[in-house]
């Protein structure tokens, strides 16, 4: 018989060595120890497109070079140890939550115990958990000797997240994490639940995150709240997706100018705004205007602060100091929001001066990194997903 997981088992010092050199190293394989299976998984950054992917919207985003690894082995004595990391306890649920949800789609996976170490900070707004549940996956993959469509990675990991956690999140970080290009951006389409590859036409222009510090969680009472409003919008307004023009465009923001009954006209412009910007945005990059790019990724923070009400005062701060920076194309709030981490677009010579202007405004706990588009899963660990 199966025994319950151990959710507080420390692992053996083996499995987190190999996780931290994993991650050292953001390299998909560790040279093999013949028990122990590594996988590495990037977090990524929405360039234009939050709360918008239950809505049936579009987003652009993009993996980063900020990783999480897990390292694996089978149990002999039928305990599942869900896993300690080295530094983050609550990544031994989505450890947990991985493993069932690949036994749900038919792949039999023995009890493991496993290690977690990153450089993704979690509850960032950068998909940590998707991070933490695709490498797991792509791991235990190895240690089957399995393969998977790059398609069934993501529903397995929605799987995990959304079902055997509960998480009301939608599907945008499980795509982002594995199908994101090698360098460039994903174009989510979440009604047709399809992405396309957009071409990273900027030279010399670079990402710079910036982690505020102040926690947020996608499992709080707050973005479920969202999701609900967004969705009540859209049935009033008579819409099955964000997508759609609404039927009379001067009323919704009639209704958004009102007191009382204004909430879901708000949300309902948000969601709509925010996907004709992610369609602009797209355009933007493709045809390598960095300015364009910027001044939606700043109006799309506007809308999230203003209509969809997820910002906050650190993460407007910070957004702020990145926008004052000669250089800076434009910067937002990234990911669920409630906290979290700011984006921001700036030309590659005046990277430091915004990293050193948003860490500044973010106070003595935030930290910020100077990044690049990165591949996703479906590009390191090809060894057991197939694109597709
Ligand atoms: C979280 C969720 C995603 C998405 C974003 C906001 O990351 O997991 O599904 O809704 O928030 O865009």
């Amino acid at each position: 018989m199966r025994m319950a997981p151990d959710r507080i088992a420390v692992p053996g010092p083996e499995l987190e060595r190999r996780a931290r050199s994993a991650v050292a190293a953001s390299t998909a394989r560790v040279p093999a120890r013949p028990d122990v299976f590594s996988a590495v998984a990037p977090g990524r950054c929405v360039l234009v497109g939050d709360h918008v992917d239950y809505a049936g919207g579009l987003v652009l985003c993009a993996a980063i070079d900020l990783h999480v690894a897990v390292a694996l082995r089978q149990r002999e004595d039928g305990v599942e140890r869900g896993v300690v990391g080295d530094d983050h306890r609550g990544r031994a649920d989505y450890v947990l939550a991985a493993t069932q949800a690949l036994r749900a789609a038919g792949v039999d996976v023995p009890p493991i115990e496993a290690a977690t170490s990153a450089s993704l900070p979690p509850g960032a707004g950068l998909a940590s958990s998707a991070a933490v549940v695709c490498a797991t996956v792509v791991a235990l993959l190895r240690l089957r000797g399995g393969r998977m469509a790059a398609s069934a990675v993501v529903d397995a990991a929605y799987e995990a997240e959304h079902n055997v956690l509960g998480v009301p999140c939608g599907r945008l970080d499980q795509h982002a994490v594995v199908e994101s290009p090698e360098r460039g951006a994903l174009l989510f389409d979440a009604a047709a639940d399809a992405v396309a590859t957009v071409a990273w036409n900027l030279a010399d222009v670079v990402l710079v995150v910036c982690d505020t510090a102040e926690r947020h969680s996608v499992a709080g009472p707050e973005y479920a709240r969202r999701r609900a409003e967004t969705a009540a919008a859209l049935e009033l307004a008579g819409m099955e997706t964000a997508q759609q023009p609404p039927p009379d465009a001067r009323a919704v923001d009639a209704g958004a100018a009102s007191g009382a009954g204004a909430v879901p006209w708000r949300r309902l412009r948000h969601v709509v705004g925010e996907t004709r910007r992610a369609a602009a945005a797209a355009d933007a990059l493709r045809g390598g205007d960095a300015r364009a790019l910027g001044r939606l990724m700043s109006e799309s923070h506007r809308s999230l602060r203003d209509d969809h009400e997820v910002s906050t005062p650190a993460l407007d701060a910070v957004a702020a100091a990145a926008e004052a920076i000669p250089g800076c194309h434009g910067a937002r709030m990234v990911g669920a929001g409630f906290g979290g981490s700011v984006l921001a677009l700036t030309d590659a010579g005046a990277a430091g001066h915004c990293a050193d202007a948003m860490r500044a405004a973010a106070g003595e706990r935030g930290a910020a990194w100077i990044l690049r588009p990165s591949p996703g899963l479906a590009r390191t660990a090809s060894d057991v997903i197939a694109r597709g």
